[in-house]
């Protein structure tokens, strides 16, 4: 038997979830933008679906876009940020957000379409709000900061944040793929992307959930569908399943608030072993964290070799986001907030609401073979 403790890389689909794509797969297959019934038995499975996401987010239905998932909705609010001419605008991030956001702002700045103002970022793996009020100061045209940080699990102060660049009248994207269903994500965003893999729904499609008018600029030239915002033929059964797991997740935070004890005991158990190269040390410690997060740093070890360790000893964590792995690279988001001499030395053990006490004694039974070898 494993333990799959890798929750932030994607989480195992609900059964609900999989009955519901079931259904639609053999019922709605139809191209939902052809006009006879057929096409509209899948169109009504998308704009149940559409309904159901839009009620997670706190919006409108019609201002939600079906992507392929977080990594587009991203691109797509960013870009769409920064798609007319004229001198380049400020976009203001950090270090600590998901690659499909810095990477776009990276993207964008080469384009010469925007100048990335990088906030400063505290040892403890926040953004510095004094840096924040400084970068307001320029009038940029985004602020984007996520909801719940992918490797450490520390929470983004999104509502002060909402707040700051509202007053001086700035937009704001939050990519909030890895707070759905998990925190309470704050209201008041321009843009918020969802990721329905990260909450108990299907892979291959996201959305981007905007407030009421926001503009959006295709990303991708195509067809008319999603109002010509992002061409494409959606799949009803992908949608059935994010449906689903969008009303499941809309009241699921207090079930994730109640993992923080068997993350507490977890971190507590691991923190106490007294491995032959030192201790480990949780990162983003005493920040406000996710309750189901923790980025354990251990010194003398290279986080991806003790990864591979455990995965021998039937245990699945990460060291760093998903989307990275297998790659050498350190962390960016530990090099952002421990520098360069821990930034390869992290673990991520992240839970779940299937998570039993049994699945965390052996993980850290697991971490006792490796780390006293
Ligand atoms: C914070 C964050 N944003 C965006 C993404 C990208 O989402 P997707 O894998 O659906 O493209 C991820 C996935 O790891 C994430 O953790």
């Amino acid at each position: 038997m494993r333990a799959y403790l890798d929750w932030n890389a994607t989480t195992p689909p609900l059964a609900e979830v999989l009955d519901a794509m079931r259904e639609a797969a053999g019922r709605a297959w139809a191209n939902p933008s052809s006009v006879h019934a057929d096409g509209r038995a899948a169109r009504a499975v998308i704009e149940d679906a559409r309904a159901s996401v839009a009620a997670l987010a706190g919006t409108d239905p019609r201002d939600v876009v079906f992507t392929s998932g977080g990594t587009e909705a991203n691109n797509l609010a960013l870009r769409s940020a920064f798609s007319t001419g004229g001198a380049p605008a400020a976009l203001v991030t950090s270090r600590l957000e998901h690659p499909s956001v810095t990477r776009v702002a990276e993207a964008l700045e080469r384009e010469g379409r925007a100048r990335v103002r990088w906030l400063e970022v505290t040892p403890d793996g926040a953004i510095d709000l004094d840096d924040l009020d400084r970068a307001l100061e320029a009038a940029p045209a985004l602020v984007t900061v996520q909801a719940v940080n992918h490797e450490t699990g520390v929470l983004s102060p999104v509502a002060e944040v909402i707040a700051r660049a509202r007053a001086a009248g700035v937009r704001v994207h939050v990519d909030a793929v890895q707070g759905w269903g998990k925190i309470d994500v704050p209201a008041g965003w321009d843009t918020a992307s969802v990721a329905p893999h990260k909450m108990r729904g299907p892979k291959g499609i996201g959305a981007l959930a905007t407030r009421a008018g926001a503009r959006l600029e295709p990303v991708l030239a195509g067809g008319s569908q999603e109002k010509g915002i992002r061409p494409g033929t959606i799949d009803a059964a992908l949608a059935a399943g994010f449906g689903v797991a969008a009303r499941i997740a809309a009241r699921s935070a207090a079930r994730w608030a109640a993992l923080g004890p068997l993350r507490d005991r977890i971190e507590r158990e691991l923190l106490a072993i007294d491995a032959p190269r030192g201790r480990a040390r949780v990162a983003g410690a005493p920040a406000r964290r996710a309750p189901h997060v923790s980025n354990l740093i251990w010194p003398g070890w290279i986080g991806a070799e003790l990864v591979a360790a455990l995965d021998l000893e039937g245990v699945s964590v990460s060291s760093g986001a998903a989307c990275s792995a297998g790659t050498v690279e350190p962390s960016p988001v530990l090099l952002a907030m421990l520098g360069a001499a821990d930034a390869a030395r992290g673990v991520r053990v992240s839970i779940g609401d299937a998570t039993t006490e049994d699945d965390a004694s052996r993980a850290v039974r697991a971490f006792r073979a490796v780390l006293g070898r």
